[in-house]
């Protein structure tokens, strides 16, 4: 146990209530309470022995976001995924620890891209210290995950690196904005389920496949997960406009500034009804602080931000169809507490 850990009752119990109030996460079943909260404490372990390294600027990087907290729903995920499986081991734990190292390795490159300088409440890597300590933070924590899934056969190593591509893919057809040609909110769609269902799908893979669970089950969770994750992508896209800064943990209206254009905004744009202030403001990216709260403040009043609900709360519906495939459990009650969760937090 690394010696920054909690003591393990006190974190565990700590663990799953923080995951009620930030991703709705609702387990009322004491023994898979235990068996998720355990697992979550083993997975913190692991991430802390992971970023040590004898390069202290690497360790001291690496180990700001991770004791910044976020929410830890890759892993979550994972965990409860396992619980299809006859099988709880040590290779869940890895797979579960190994999701959440590929996801911070790109929350380090996603802020560089973005110029974001809050995360999880902290100040971003690259404010707090430059692009080049947040890229090389990045690529050490990749190369970590990658040593984890090795351990986890040739399967689980092919299917990490093929959602790698496909993340970053999402992250570069993001980056290129669609082409003359495309639908804007088709290829906004396509953007969110590379760059967020992916590496959420592969979570549930994970965990169904590290358990033994059945491979039909392994992929329902892989379906559920594919959808959930881009209902979690548009549902964070929606409270970067709907909520304040202190309860989101990073600075609001980032996709403003960086120009990119999210469901909401999409949506605006495609009503003729929207004002033409709107419309205006919505041309490129926006760096004035104050015609950031004036968009924010006119997205907030547009059909766009109700119209990027209800696309939500479709994707809610369409993921638990997916869990009508699993046999009923406690875990897949809590898998759909966090269905629920994500229509919910918008409001
Ligand atoms: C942030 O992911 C990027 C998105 C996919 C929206 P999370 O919202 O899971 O971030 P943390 O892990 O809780 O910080
Ligand atoms: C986060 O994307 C990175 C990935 C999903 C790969 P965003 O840029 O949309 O998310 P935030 O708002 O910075 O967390
Ligand atoms: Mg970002
Ligand atoms: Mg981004």
């Amino acid at each position: 146990m690394s010696v920054s850990s909690p003591p393990p009752g006190a974190a565990r119990d700590g663990a799953v209530e923080d995951l009620r109030a930030t991703v709705g996460l609702q387990i009322q079943d004491e023994p898979l309470l235990r068996a998720i909260a355990g697992g979550l404490a083993d997975v913190e372990t692991m991430l802390r022995d992971v970023v040590k390294s004898d390069v202290p600027a690497v360790h001291d990087a690496a180990l700001h976001l991770v004791e910044a907290g976020g929410k830890r729903f890759r892993p979550l995920f994972t965990l409860l995924s396992a619980q299809f499986g006859p099988k709880q081991g040590e290779q869940v734990l890895i797979a579960a620890a190994a999701v959440e190292l590929v996801h911070l390795a790109t929350l380090y490159h996603d802020d560089v891209m973005d110029e974001a300088t809050m995360r999880r409440g902290a100040e971003s890597v690259n404010s707090r210290w430059d692009n080049t300590v947040a890229i090389l933070t990045g690529d050490y924590l990749f190369a970590h995950a990658s040593r984890l899934v090795a351990d986890l056969g040739t399967d689980a190593a092919r299917i990490i690196a093929e959602t790698f591509g496909e993340l970053v893919s999402g992250q570069m057809r993001e980056t290129v904005g669609p082409g003359p040609g495309d639908d804007p909110v088709e290829h906004y769609l396509t953007v969110i389920a590379q760059k967020t269902g992916s590496l959420i799908a592969t979570s549930g893979r994970f965990g169904g496949m590290m358990s033994g669970a059945a491979e039909e089950h392994i992929q329902a969770l892989r379906r559920f997960g594919d959808i959930i994750g881009a209902a979690f992508q548009i549902s964070d896209d929606v409270i970067d406009i709907a909520s304040p800064s202190v309860e989101l943990g990073k600075a609001q209206g980032t996709d403003l500034r960086e120009g990119v254009r999210t469901l909401p905004m999409l949506y605006a744009l495609a009503d003729p009804d929207t004002d033409p202030r709107l419309v205006e403001l919505l041309a490129g990216p926006i760096t004035d602080d104050d015609l950031v709260a004036e968009a924010l403040e006119l997205l907030r009043r547009s059909s766009g931000l109700e119209r990027a609900r209800e696309t939500l709360s479709d994707y809610a519906s369409r993921a638990r169809a997916e869990l009508a495939s699993l046999p009923a459990s406690p875990a897949r009650d809590a898998c759909e507490s966090v269905a629920d969760y994500l229509v919910a937090r918008t409001f």
